[in-house]
């Protein structure tokens, strides 16, 4: 088994994989495990310092959640975090009660005088950090200090420096932590010691060889889709396995303009081979009448295995289906290792049927669409593949609202087209990180030469994320959208209204269904 410098486990909190990412960013390699792995599991993984998560519960709830308390005598760097730091008090005798404000969003952290504690290293005094809590430590640990307070957290901050166990109140692992990524790299490389030689290149070198292994002389269907996170999928496949990888890509009805021929063109760019399965019929035909979006995307789901399941059983030996998962899919959907709350079931997650009988192969399930590109341009995918904007499993279907017919999809296709031609065409195609039209079926009255029109209407969607966990509504030039809506309407028969979305994530998603 392979070594793991830093393990981090897992108390539910929605930011725990950010603690991972904030790690990878800084070099430091770490696996992120549930709160309750068997210690000597922990120890098979030599560690040399572990991270105690945040999360929901309380730790004087009755049903709280406790790691196995072995940790507390393996003699390496602890930090706790939010709950992490809770349990920590708590299990060294100090006192956590329900705090009288409960503290969520900024707040700016005031070093102890007398601290210098090499956790803060290369980060200022007063620095902004993002509280989120209702619990708060109320008297210290025997042999604890406090090392920074800020309003309303008199121990925002508390260590044990002899036995170099920290924990902080506040989240260093989220966007609006200012020194976050600092302060994690300072406990990685200060207080565990351990270097910085992690990088994507590694990432790409593990998976592979985790592949290769768990495969061993059997073969893998992998359902790409062009996007870039199935077609990383597919090199890093490649690479492991070779000829034992058998690439398939649907043609569900669902797609864009051109996309079959681009995908395959890209496929033979990449020397992969590509058997493309015609679909569309089946797709359309269980998809009429249907309206509720859940629905729809688990009809997609479903029919997606049951076409590779079919194709799998033409050639012999398939045992493993590899999708292109990632951490964003799987945190709204489903908890990925620990207790974390479900927000919606969804993407190629939420929608697999109980009786799919594939194992899966996700490489790129902890990490986010932005290090994915990273690791494409490390396996030396074209750029143009990597700036590809995401394009989701269930295709069109979750943007034309209700019923998906011909006539919808056509008008999904051209209006699509078009906003992609100007996007591209004044370079706003590569500044915005995803665009795409979406198809209301809500008729309006209109006014065309002299005669009155009675048509659909088409939303166009434009957002600025990162990872695709929040968004912004991208905050386009007036004459950009003006050119796309007078196209859209003059080209596009049967559309004479264009609306912009201007509703950021949280609280709406990217996809309108
Ligand atoms: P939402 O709509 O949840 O989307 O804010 C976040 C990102 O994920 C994409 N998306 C999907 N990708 N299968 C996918 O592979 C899906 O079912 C799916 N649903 C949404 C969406 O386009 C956005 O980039």
């Amino acid at each position: 088994m392979k070594n793991v410098p830093i393990i981090v486990l897992d108390f539910g909190s929605q930011y725990t994989q950010l603690i991972a990412r904030k790690l990878r960013e800084s070099g430091v390699y770490c696996e992120i495990v549930p709160y309750n792995e068997k210690i000597e599991d922990i120890k098979a993984k030599e560690p040399k310092g572990i991270i105690l998560s945040g999360g929901p519960a309380s730790v004087y709830a009755k049903d709280a959640y406790h790691p196995d308390s072995g940790i507390f005598e393996l003699n390496i760097p602890l930090l706790g975090i939010c709950y992490g730091m809770q349990l920590i008090t708590q299990h060294f005798g100090g006192v956590v009660v329900p705090s009288d404000h409960h503290e969520y969003g900024k707040s700016e952290l005031e070093f102890v005088d007398e601290c210098e504690c090499k956790i803060f290293e290369n980060s200022p005094n007063g620095q902004i950090v993002w509280m989120s809590h209702g619990d708060k430590v109320d008297m210290l640990p025997d042999s604890f200090m406090r090392i920074a307070r800020s309003a309303n957290s008199p121990y925002a901050g508390i260590a044990d420096i002899d036995r170099d166990i920290y924990a902080f109140q506040f989240h260093p692992e989220v966007y609006h932590s200012e020194h976050g990524t600092t302060l994690l790299k300072n406990f990685a490389k200060y207080i565990c010691r351990v270097e910085s030689t992690w990088n994507m290149g590694s990432f790409a070198k593990e998976q592979i060889s985790k592949i290769k292994e768990s495969v061993g002389d059997k073969k893998v269907l992998c359902g790409v889709s062009g996007g870039v996170d199935s077609s990383v999928v597919a090199t890093l496949l490649n690479e492991a396995i070779g000829d034992k990888l058998v690439s398939i890509f649907v043609d569900n009805g669902l797609l864009r303009a051109g996309e079959r021929e681009q995908v395959e063109a890209m496929f033979k760019r990449l020397g992969i081979d590509l058997i493309t399965v015609d679909a569309g019929g089946e797709f359309l035909i269980k998809l009429k009448g249907i309206t509720d979006p859940e629905q729809k995307r688990k009809i997609i789901g479903e029919t997606f295995i049951e076409i590779f399941d079919k194709e799998a059983k033409k050639q012999e030996n398939i045992e493993f289906l590899a999708q292109g998962t990632l951490y964003t899919d799987v945190i709204e959907s489903v908890s990925v290792k620990g207790p974390s709350k479900t927000i919606k079931s969804h993407h190629n997650v939420g929608g697999l049927p109980e009786w799919m009988t594939f194992e899966l192969i996700e490489p790129l399930r902890e990490i986010f669409k932005d290090e994915v590109r990273k690791l494409g341009l490390e396996l030396g995918l074209p750029k143009d593949m990597i700036g590809r904007h995401p394009f989701p499993g269930p295709g069109l279907a979750i943007r034309i609202m209700g019923e998906v017919t011909q006539n919808e999809l056509r008008l999904l296709r051209e209006s699509d087209t078009i906003m992609q031609e100007e996007l591209k065409a004044s370079g706003y195609y590569d500044k915005v990180w995803q665009a795409f039209t979406v198809v209301l079926n809500v008729k309006s009255v209109g006014v065309m030469g002299d005669n009155r029109t009675y048509d659909n209407t088409v939303c166009v969607r434009m957002v600025e994320s990162v990872d695709g966990m929040t968004a912004t509504f991208a905050h386009m030039p007036h004459e950009i959208l003006e050119r796309i809506s007078g196209r859209i309407i003059n080209e596009v028969d049967g559309i004479n209204r264009v609306v912009y979305d201007i509703t950021s994530k949280p609280p709406g998603t990217i996809e309108w269904e």
